[in-house]
């Protein structure tokens, strides 16, 4: 975002507008920014801390920098390790006088600072104001609520979480799912349904939810050429882009980050290098609120994230939060402020974690797609791609080849989005199969967007998104054991599901 960057506050919604900060903390504000050094605050009910009834927190992890790959060391209990240490009363990155103290709407400064870092060390956005969330649910929720107003229309790949898609409906957002390939999202079908729109459908969509890297459920990544045009897209249609993106430190098939002797020190920007630059780098308007997460990365009880945005939209996110949930909790915030730290693992032991966490995550894909070649693929009803990132594959069964399978040709004058064919009882009818079988994963029909008559306009060249639900997702993020049990369960189920005779033995 630059001096020259356009207004983009006629896309918050009502709700956004209308909210009043907190009076309270406004005052709190003027007075902490002041430079005052000896106010007698008698203002807030705020426990004293030598009431807090703990002096230490004590994190054991590993000790990275000891290790070149920690993630089989630690999980094999062979890594050596090191302490987080945050103390109330000792000097440390966050003191917990501070942490458990309120605070500002977008969380501990000392964190807020410490994430402010790390985006724009990885993605360097213009600029950008960080607000802590409790993760990406959390944020991009809060976000739905900052852009959405009753009637209007998002849009997301056709294919998208459910987690996430559910939680606009029930304050009247709908969704438009914009078509994929092998690529994820493709541009020219965003720019289609924009180009076509009839504002007799309500305003043109104005918000464009996107998982760039390991997209859930398809595991697709974008390109860096697919990010650039979306973008530009954006730019010319005016939308808002939330670039939710919990798996972009797991990105796959990238070359060793190597440590030459002579080059201590530089092994963090080594490893951003090797990462695809996210849509918020290329963000000159501040058009893009970028949702970041520890759940993939340390852990989902971490509850803790970022939302990266400009500085009209973070003021709208504090307003909100400091008159609602209020910041994250302190002890989310203690370990990633120490984690970042000169006594934690600094940026270089991070990126040390993450390239052996990712080196982790691809070993498994690359189990899972071995016992897929091994046990399902003979069968010939069923392929899986090969994801770039994150933790998921989408298996493609070919329904056709059973012998309950029905098509029927586009009658004249029916609606170009009505199913012609039984995909979606069959691919339901297998899954009960898998069930049966003691295998579980999820049908794609319910990540499916709903499609509308309205925005196809190839008509009868159409292919109905429910003709087109013939796949599963399938996360390879559980042990060797799960993917081996559930791969060779899978080829069996497929083979009674197609062939006939149930087997009788079972893995
Ligand atoms: C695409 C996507 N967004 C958001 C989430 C939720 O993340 P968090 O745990 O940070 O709320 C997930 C979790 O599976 C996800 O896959």
């Amino acid at each position: 975002m630059t001096s020259s960057s356009p207004d983009l506050s006629h896309h918050l919604s009502g709700e956004a507008r209308e909210r009043l900060p907190n009076p309270m903390k406004v005052i709190w504000r003027r007075v902490n920014s002041s430079g005052r050094i000896d106010v007698a605050n008698m203002a807030n009910g705020d426990p004293h801390h030598s009431l807090y009834p703990f002096k230490q927190l004590m994190f054991e992890v590993p000790s990275v920098a000891e290790e070149p790959d920690p993630v089989p060391a630690w999980r094999t209990g062979n890594c050596p390790t090191q302490f987080f240490h945050s103390y109330k009363d000792e000097p440390c990155a966050l003191s917990l006088r501070n942490a458990f103290q309120y605070t500002h709407g977008a969380g501990l400064p000392e964190c807020q600072k410490t994430l402010t870092d790390l985006t724009q060390f990885f993605y360097a956005p213009p600029d950008h104001a960080i607000t802590l969330t409790l993760g990406n649910s959390d944020g991009i929720t809060k976000l739905f609520r900052l852009l959405g107003e009753r009637g209007d229309h998002f849009l997301t790949d056709e294919f998208s979480f459910p987690g996430m898609t559910n939680a606009p409906l029930s304050y009247g957002i709908k969704w438009v799912g914009v078509k994929m390939d092998a690529g994820g999202m493709i541009p020219e079908e965003m720019e289609k349904i924009l180009q076509n729109w009839n504002e007799a459908s309500g305003r043109r969509p104005h918000v464009l939810y996107i998982i760039p890297v390991g997209q859930n459920p398809t595991g697709t990544t974008l390109s860096l050429e697919r990010r650039q045009k979306i973008y530009a897209i954006a730019q010319k249609w005016d939308l808002i882009i939330i670039e939710d993106d919990p798996y972009y430190f797991i990105q796959f098939d990238q070359p060793p980050v190597e440590t030459p002797s002579d080059d201590q020190g530089n092994y963090s920007k080594r490893f951003a290098k090797s990462l695809i630059p996210t849509i918020l780098s290329m963000d000159t308007d501040g058009r893009v609120l970028r949702i970041d997460s520890f759940s993939k990365i340390i852990a989902p009880g971490m509850r803790l994230g970022w939302i990266t945005s400009n500085r009209m939209f973070h003021d709208k996110l504090v307003t909100y939060t400091d008159s609602g949930p209020q910041h994250p909790h302190a002890f989310g915030q203690a370990f990633v402020t120490e984690m970042l730290s000169e006594k934690g693992w600094q940026m270089d032991g991070f990126c040390r974690w993450l390239q052996s966490l990712r080196l982790d995550y691809q070993r498994r894909r690359d189990f899972l797609l071995e016992v897929f070649r091994r046990e399902v693929e003979p069968t010939g009803y069923a392929s899986v791609n090969v994801p770039e990132g994150g933790m998921f594959v989408w298996i493609e069964v070919y329904f056709e080849r059973h012998p309950r399978y029905r098509s029927e040709p586009p009658v004249a004058g029916s609606s170009t989005v009505a199913p012609r064919t039984n995909v979606e009882v069959l691919l339901l009818e297998l899954l009960e199969k898998f069930i049966e079988l003691d295998v579980v994963i999820m049908p794609s029909v319910l990540f499916a967007i709903e499609e509308h008559p309205r925005w196809i306009d190839d008509g009868a060249r159409h292919v109905p998104i429910r003709d087109r639900t013939r796949f599963y997702r399938a996360t390879f993020a559980g042990t060797e054991e799960t993917i081996e049990k559930g791969m060779t369960r899978l080829g069996r189920a497929l083979r009674e599901f197609f062939d006939g005779p149930p087997l009788t033995s079972r893995l």
